[in-house]
């Protein structure tokens, strides 16, 4: 997205447009680091027009549950750049994540964050960490549909919609290839979820296809974790669904020893927001010690974002040089390397003056100019497959203990078109032919499979379920697409 294709408020003296941007000061240390990033923003010849808006602690408490006004969506919608300090979320029930809010409303679909190591200068095990890692945003168990349906399990309902894998798996490919980046590393756990994590495979390797000049590898999460743990240096570009994406966030960013000082981009169609990973800190607030950097590098990525990618190194390239030269807050400091401790203040002048330099042993920072392309074209729906309804799983909350028992029971329920094929216990088959070993809860399912099924079918069959006084809990229909089983096959079938 280029600075020019967004509405011009005002031009400066060289004509260069400045992009309306919306800052949000946020809690605790927000608004400390937020005012020492814009000093360096503006020093920097950063062409921005902020707008404030109020968010977080104080709209919570005046009532707001969700801790955002509708003035404050009206210039999010507005201007379509958010930079925004971390807030406080307040403790208690009723209060909704402004996070996850913002992030939903705005359909922020991606999750961008850089980790680097900034060895010696700041304490980690691992040289050269230069990653990045993409993560889907929206999906995944994160949906947060859940529900419980028998004394003894819960669910949580995992979905990942071909649509949405496309966009993000397109966002991570086409990051790497804007951004010079050489391998993509997709990780999943498919050995497993065939169907789920399976679709984010496949289509990584489809889309995958596109970009020749970029290495491609898939890794089950497992052993992804293990290895960016314990050898961060070999990833490039970390691309997953939204749980494994959270959780791989952390610990890159925990090996890189920089939590403190990364920053992320969240990222949608129309929408962007840009912001720190950590919180606000109230144990440091009003001390004027925190570190602005987080926040400095949420405020990079957006500089990119909007096409001023020379402003964005100009900053980086003056905040390594002041960390090089030992100037450090007190969260980084450490008498091997570091010179100088200093406060917030004191640290945004320091980069502010060495703006025009470049670091000496650090590798220096080079950003690309955005290219006028959107990074995700308009996803074009696949033509629909041919979807045959071929049986039905009835799920029955069922206190007995013998599987022979329930089959008993359900057998005779069955009609022409829909027998009973299969009995399982928490996915793992328990008749025909189970063993007495498998552990039973009271969490049961029954498969029912048929020719020329028919809904009518399904509801007929369930009326019966239910007149033979068993509790059905859910169902779940069971399809074929274009001749290919659209569900998995129980443990042991
Ligand atoms: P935190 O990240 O605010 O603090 C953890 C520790 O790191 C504290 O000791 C803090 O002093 C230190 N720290 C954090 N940022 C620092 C900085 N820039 N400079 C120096 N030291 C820094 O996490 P915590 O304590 O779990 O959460 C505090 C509040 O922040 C909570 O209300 C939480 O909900 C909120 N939060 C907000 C986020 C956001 O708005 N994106 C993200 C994470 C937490
Ligand atoms: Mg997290």
């Amino acid at each position: 997205m280029g600075g020019g294709s967004l509405t011009c408020l005002k031009e400066d003296k060289l004509g260069m447009s400045k992009t309306p941007i919306t800052v949000a000061y946020g809690d605790g240390i927000g608004p400390e680091i937020m005012s020492a990033v814009l000093q360096i923003l503006e020093a920097a010849g950063a062409q921005v027009t902020p707008e404030v808006i109020e968010i977080g602690e104080s709209v919570y408490l005046r009532g707001h549950t969700s801790g955002i006004e509708d003035s404050a969506w009206e210039s999010l919608r507005r201007t379509k750049v958010f930079l925004k300090a971390p807030i406080t979320t307040p403790q208690g029930g009723g209060y909704k994540s402004l996070n996850v809010t913002v992030r939903k409303t705005l359909g922020l679909y991606a999750n961008v964050r850089p980790v680097q190591s900034y060895e010696p200068f700041v304490t980690t095990k691992h040289k050269s960490i230069d990653l990045v890692i993409v993560r889907e945003n929206e999906e995944d168990l994160y949906a947060g549909i859940e529900h419980q349906q028998t004394n003894e399990v819960v669910q949580c309902l995992k979905l990942i919609s071909r649509p949405g894998t496309e966009r993000i798996v397109r966002y991570a490919l086409e990051f790497a290839r804007r951004n010079g980046r050489k391998k993509v590393t997709c990780i999943t756990k498919d050995n497993i979820m065939k169907l789920t994590d399976g679709l984010f495979h496949r289509v990584f390797d489809e889309l995958g296809a596109e970009y020749p000049e970029l290495v491609k590898e898939h890794m089950i999460v497992d052993i992804g974790a293990a290895r960016l743990a314990e050898m961060p240096e070999r990833f490039d570009v970390i691309l997953a669904p939204n749980l494994y994406g959270d959780i791989l966030s952390d610990i890159a960013a925990e090996v890189a020893g920089s939590v403190g000082l990364a920053g992320s981009a969240n990222v949608g169609d129309e929408v962007a927001m840009f912001e720190a990973v950590h919180g606000s800190a109230p144990d440091i607030a009003g001390k004027g010690i925190a570190n602005p950097s987080g926040l400095l590098q949420g405020a990079i990525l957006m500089l990119v974002h909007i096409g001023q990618p020379e402003v964005a190194a100009r900053i980086k390239n003056a905040w390594l040089k002041t960390l090089e030269e030992g100037i450090h807050t007190a969260d980084i400091y450490d008498e091997r390397v570091s010179v100088q401790k200093v406060g917030t203040q004191e640290f945004a002048r320091a980069v502010i003056e060495r703006l025009g330099q470049e670091p000496d042993r650090l590798r220096p920072a080079r950003f690309g100019k955005p290219s006028p392309e959107p990074m995700v074209p308009r996803v074009e729906r696949k033509p629909a497959a041919q979807k045959e309804l071929v049986g039905v799983d009835v799920f029955v909350d069922w206190k007995g203990q013998k599987p022979e028992e329930l089959a008993a029971q359900l057998q005779p329920l069955a009609t022409n078109n829909l027998e009973l094929v299969m009995i399982t216990n928490r996915g793992v088959k328990v008749w025909p032919g189970g063993f007495p070993e498998t552990f039973r809860t009271d969490h049961w399912r029954g498969r029912f499979m048929g020719q020329g099924v028919r809904h009518a079918d399904v509801v007929a069959l369930l009326t019966r379920v239910a007149e033979a006084g068993l509790d059905f809990i859910k169902t779940e229909n069971l399809y074929t697409f274009d001749g290919k089983p659209g569900y998995s096959l129980g443990q042991g079938q």
